[in-house]
């Protein structure tokens, strides 16, 4: 089976995980100094958010040159130490590939005006970060396109030429020894060539999975990705599980796995993601399950909650009041018994929260600030803006990493580029060595990754498919049976004991008398693999 497939994926926001110079930005150094951290909760791959050259226009996502590192994060020979600690920890290093589109400060845009996509006449596709996604450029007298912010000129994918600087960069990090590429909305490189209008300037349906997209990654596979034994993950806003069968299925030569925003999408109203909407715990099982059932043998999925542009899942699915430690837990339970390859967010490990600052001054995204500006100029009132923000600004990902009580969570000994989260005090990785703490029950799930083929290899089922407070499934092999139950509310239930011994759980065990009780946002699953001599966990699995 290939490596991947039982491996756990840990993303470092590297302006946000640990600072060693004081100049309130995270850097490499400040990694370094974290490794054993990493291999203490036990994870085997660790993804980076863009560390090269950039104005920070989009905090990276926005490159000037692919081949340097940002000036704030270091210097190459800080990379090469990076690789060589990750690499003598027995971990491996994604780099984030950001090619749909560069900085408009990277030297092709002046040099290059072929790489980009030029039109006399704009059409009315409006901007992800506000604003319609064209930027008039006076010296050319032409307007390119930009889907993000004015900063970010997208790359003109039919442009053999572009392409091939493309594969020869990644292959540059790869002969370095990098070990795999997060490919920034790759699923938008190829646009519908004639430029539609869209409805309501909705220029998705011309970009997202576009007319050639799969030629391109067949193309990148061939010349690049099949020359080394690495992972590939595409983030790919829009695809759908015929999609990711595409992308991803055997025979067809493109990505290892992708991630896909359907369930990111639940709890937002047909105005997009700032028009709050409660989760419906059946849409969230629905959605999980119809990518469990359909890439079953068909392709293979990414698993996640959290990263750098979603809020804190604790926050959002679960209660980060007095159920923050049992939601965190039954969350990550939810999460790494299915199939597919789970991704950590940096804080996730610890039941780090949302954030929710006074003033609009204390953010510091892109989209968050050009979404504010707009929707005021528009008449909209502050406090409902705020409410959306504190619910879904990508800063709440962003606060700086929690690492212990003293002064800025010890992420800095200067002054950080973002506040940090106040409740710093009492949630931070000094107390992780506590019995009941988030980041030991992490470790227990990453490490029974290795341990429990049916975690990998099983087959999904959905259970009580209209509940609205409980999430559970079984997962099987012919050998071994899994059932995992998840109580997404705060309200006791009561369910079927099922087959086989408790093999790990939020709560200190119980006794089961003909029932299973289950405490508010307790998590359980329960192992079954005595058929042909599989294991038996015996009667007390893991608990905290
Ligand atoms: C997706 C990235 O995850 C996000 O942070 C970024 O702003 C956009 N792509 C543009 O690169």
């Amino acid at each position: 089976m290939e490596w991947w497939k039982k491996a756990v994926v840990y993303q470092i926001y590297p302006r946000s995980f640990m600072d060693s110079d004081g100049d309130g930005i995270g850097d490499l150094q400040g990694i370094i100094s974290k490794l054993d951290y990493l291999k203490e909760l036990g994870v085997d791959v660790l993804w980076l958010s863009p560390i090269y050259d950039s104005p920070n226009d989009d905090n990276g996502y926005d490159i000037r040159d692919y081949r340097k590192i940002m000036q704030e994060f270091g210097t190459m020979d800080d990379f090469d130490r990076m690789l060589d600690g990750i690499h003598e920890r027995g971990m491996r290093l994604v780099m984030d590939l950001v090619v749909n589109h560069t900085s408009d400060e990277h030297r092709w845009f002046t040099e290059r005006p072929d790489y980009y996509i030029w039109k006399g006449q704009p059409n009315n596709w409006r901007s992800f970060f506000s604003g319609s996604a064209w930027q008039f450029d006076e010296t050319r007298q032409q307007y390119y396109l930009h889907l993000f912010s004015r900063k970010q000129p997208d790359l003109n994918w039919e442009n053999e030429e572009l392409r091939h600087e493309v594969y020869k960069m990644m292959r540059w990090w790869l002969d370095k020894g990098v070990d795999g590429f997060r490919m920034d909305v790759i699923n938008m490189i190829s646009k519908d060539q004639s430029f539609p209008d869209g409805i309501d300037g909705d220029g998705t349906p011309h970009f997202f999975n576009g007319p050639r997209v799969h030629e391109f990654l067949q193309e990148m596979n061939k010349n690049v990705l099949s020359d080394y034994d690495i992972v590939t993950v595409g983030e790919m806003p829009g695809a759908g599980t015929e999609d990711a069968k595409l992308y991803t299925g055997p025979g067809r030569n493109e990505l290892n796995m992708i991630f896909t925003f359907e369930h990111m999408n639940l709890d937002q109203g047909p105005g997009g993601k700032w028009e709050l909407q409660p989760l419906r715990l059946t849409d969230l099982k629905e959605n999980l399950e119809k990518w469990q059932v359909e890439l079953y043998g068909n392709g293979w999925n990414s698993l996640y909650w959290n990263n750098h542009d979603q809020p804190r899942i604790v926050s959002r699915f679960g209660n980060d009041g007095e159920y923050r430690k049992q939601s965190a837990k039954m969350l990550a339970t939810c999460l790494h018994f299915l199939q597919g390859t789970p991704y950590i967010y940096q804080g996730e490990e610890l039941g780090m929260t949302n954030v929710a600052f006074a003033s609009i001054d204390e953010y510091r995204d892109i989209e968050t600030l050009n979404m504010y500006k707009e929707k005021r100029a528009q008449g909209m009132q502050h406090e409902n803006l705020m409410e959306a923000i504190h619910a879904k600004g990508r800063d709440n990902a962003r606060t700086p990493m929690q690492w212990d009580a003293s002064e800025n969570a010890g992420f800095t000994k200067g002054n950080p580029w973002i506040p940090v989260n106040p409740n710093y005090p009492e949630i931070n990785a000094g107390n992780r060595e506590e019995t009941d703490s988030v980041f030991r029950y992490y470790q227990k799930l990453i490490a029974l990754r290795k341990e429990v083929e049916v975690i990998t290899e099983g087959d999904f089922k959905l259970l009580f498919r209209e509940d609205e407070e409980v999430f559970a499934y079984t997962r099987q092999t012919a050998d071994e049976q899994l059932t995992v139950y998840c109580n997404f509310s705060a309200t006791p239930r009561e369910l079927p004991v099922p087959k086989g011994c408790v093999l790990i759980g939020n709560y200190p065990p119980q006794e089961n008398q003909g029932a299973v009780q289950l405490r508010p946002y307790e998590a359980l699953c329960f192992f079954d693999g005595n058929k042909n001599g599989g294991m038996d966990r015996g009667k007390d699995g893991e608990n905290g």
